[in-house]
């Protein structure tokens, strides 16, 4: 049977508990599979097409017809940048327009097989926002503490529109998920669904199993990171896909954090085997705007492992990045979303990634989320009145 697993210290135990730390040493578990457990009998589309290795009821799922999201080929973004062959694996057509919907379906199930009545996380937005939706879906109660002023106004909508109970702390993200997790060690009241769930980690792994089903294995997959749950997901699931055989050589993976909430690239450069967590960490892209990121540890291996890097982004490199995608390939992301993208651009210059490396870039959240931030971009809007000559004057410019 499919176990929980402590990456850190060795811990195991059977699934028949709701666990989210190891009892010994503090760190999220995993959940591994033995090699005749690894099934690969897929069939339909989205998430539940692996079921096979999501070790939940299927006759209980609550699903909204997540995954199964687009994987574009780049029409300017690579070729102008130089690079042979860049595709943009676009999250932000999930049901609730982030990647956390991948992870939620999965926790959610999970939480009804186990009797909950409610759901409960911390979050910079868009956890709180699929939380909020799929707790609807459900018929559950959904709690969801945010950082107060600090969520992106689509985010909020589809808490509020979803009728969870939302919990504004004067805080950062990191004192949300503090709270949260001591309301875990304590209470039972509530299942947390946040990426230390290590359901959320199965369904969020199905991301590699889509990408290789769709081009092979690229050479590079360039992701943003930001409490590092869905880094340790990409990895996860490469790794069962090259043990399933359906890969020989696992690629290389590129985590980008906003320069202002980087402690996982300042460890990774400095070759330390802890991060020093950022007390007030700063960036425009909010939703990976964080200081004491959960799975630091498995994002630090998984880098490590897959020989890729970490590293960072300023906030006018992802403003950059993110009109380069809306512009030029009609892809609307969120700020958080564009760092994957303006990674990959430095890492191009720097020639960590080559310009014949093939690379897939994962977008993970939908630009309305975040409606504000295209008051950063320059505008083409002109106000006329009744003087055709001027619409025809600007047309003909
Ligand atoms: N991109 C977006 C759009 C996100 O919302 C997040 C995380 C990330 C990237 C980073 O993923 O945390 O797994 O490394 N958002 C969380 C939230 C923290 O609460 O919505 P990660």
């Amino acid at each position: 049977m499919p176990r929980y697993f402590c990456e850190n210290c060795g811990f195991s135990n059977s699934l028949d508990k709701n666990l989210y730390f190891c009892p010994n040493c503090g760190d999220p578990l995993t959940i591994i599979y033995n090699d005749d457990e690894l099934k690969a009998n897929f069939s339909g589309s989205g998430v539940w097409r692996y079921s096979d290795v999501l070790p939940v009821n299927k006759d209980e799922k609550v699903s909204l017809a997540e995954g199964n999201t687009p994987l574009y080929k780049s029409l300017r973004v690579g070729s102008e940048a130089g690079i042979r062959e860049l595709y943009i694996k676009n999250e932000g057509m999930n049901p609730t327009g982030s990647f956390k919907d991948r992870g939620m379906t999965v926790a959610i199930t999970r939480a009804i097989e186990r009797g909950f009545k409610s759901v409960i996380c911390a979050s910079t937005g868009n956890t709180a926002a699929s939380l909020a939706i799929y707790a609807a879906r459900a018929g559950i109660k959904g709690y969801v503490v945010v950082p107060d002023g600090a969520v992106a106004l689509g985010k909020m909508a589809q808490a509020r529109a979803a009728g969870a109970h939302i919990i504004k702390v004067r805080g950062n993200f990191d004192l949300a998920l503090q709270m949260v997790k001591d309301f875990a060690r304590e209470s039972s009241d509530a299942y947390l669904v946040n990426s230390v769930n290590p359901f959320r980690i199965e369904g969020q792994k199905t991301v590699a199993y889509e990408i290789i089903e769709s081009i092979g294995e690229p050479d590079w997959i360039t992701i943003p990171v930001g409490n590092a749950g869905n880094i340790t997901a990409l990895w996860k699931g490469l790794n069962e896909l090259k043990r399933l055989g359906k890969i020989e050589k696992l690629p290389k993976l590129l985590g980008v954090q906003a320069e202002g909430a980087s402690p996982i690239v300042k460890a990774f450069n400095s070759d330390n085997k802890t991060i020093e967590p950022v007390a007030s960490p700063s960036t425009l892209a909010t939703a990976i705007k964080i200081g004491n990121p959960a799975s630091w540890r498995r994002a630090l291996k998984s880098v490590r492992e897959s020989r890729g890097a970490m590293i960072k982004v300023s906030d006018d490199h992802i403003v950059k990045a993110q009109y380069l995608l809306s512009s030029k390939e009609g892809i609307f992301v969120e700020p958080a979303s564009a760092a994957s993208v303006a990674g990959l651009l430095n890492a191009l210059q720097s020639g960590l990634i080559r310009k014949d490396d093939v690379v897939v870039s994962i977008v993970t959240g939908n630009g309305l989320k975040d409606p504000d931030s295209v008051s950063r971009f320059e505008s083409l809007e002109i106000t006329v009145g009744s003087d055709e000559n001027l619409l025809y004057s600007v047309i003909a410019q």
